[in-house]
């Protein structure tokens, strides 16, 4: 079995549960204009930019065209507001099953671990559930311009620790997370349902479940 050198990991969904606040967030700024945006419509938003996520939100409510680019960022930065007050209460109770584990693996048999994340408020997510010092490198929405499926955000991870792209492991819970990494030629491993992730390459419920021993 190949052993792979560094693991990338995704962060919400995959790390911690944020894609309910993100939820939470998006759904005010629905209410405030007028329309339902449900939890399966919601879907649509994971490992989607957040400017993105507006355009599928307004197309939910049949108002794509209503607004400018300023009303635009002004109603992102509105939604993003609420969703900072959520984050800002998290802690470490908030991680999910099994990652804190994986991690502390990872480091014990010296794998190098860059965080792999759309969101720009991953810093915060970070600090705030006691994970930042498990991550070499921190790529996110700060410091790349394409979203995936584009790989730029792992590729850069990899580039920034020094490993070969057919070296590293990248943990995803979107479609677009795992077709970013085939890309690329890194393992793709998907933390869900085969249903919602039908190109892993190999596939977990939760990182509970995960053997380190197995790739690393
Ligand atoms: C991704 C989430 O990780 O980050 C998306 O899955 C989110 O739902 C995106 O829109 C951007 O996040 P943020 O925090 O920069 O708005
Ligand atoms: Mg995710």
């Amino acid at each position: 079995m190949k052993k792979y050198k560094a693991a990338l990991f995704d962060l919400d969904g995959v790390l911690v549960d944020t894609a309910k606040y993100h939820y939470l967030a998006w759904k005010e700024l629905a209410q405030r204009l007028g329309f339902e945006f449900t939890e399966q419509d919601n879907e649509r938003l994971k490992g989607v930019s957040r400017m993105a996520s507006l355009e599928i939100l307004l197309e939910v409510g049949g108002m794509q065209n209503h607004f400018s680019a300023e009303e635009k960022e002004q109603m992102a930065a509105e939604k993003n507001a609420r969703y900072v007050e959520y984050i800002s209460k998290m802690d470490a109770s908030e991680i999910l099953d099994g990652a804190l584990d994986t991690l502390k693996k990872l480091r014990e048999r010296g794998v190098k671990i860059a965080l792999g994340s759309a969101s720009k408020n991953s810093p915060i997510i970070l600090k705030n559930v006691g994970l930042t010092e498990y991550f070499d490198e921190i790529v996110d929405g700060n410091s790349v311009s394409k979203a995936k499926p584009d790989p730029e955000v792992f590729t850069q991870g990899a580039e920034r620790l020094g490993v070969a792209y057919e070296d590293c492991a990248v943990f995803e819970d979107s479609l677009a997370g795992l077709q970013a990494a085939k890309s690329v030629n890194m393992l793709a491993v998907g933390i869900g349902t085969r249903e919602n992730l039908p190109v892993a390459d190999v596939l977990y419920p939760s990182l509970k479940e995960f053997e380190v021993e197995k790739f690393f």
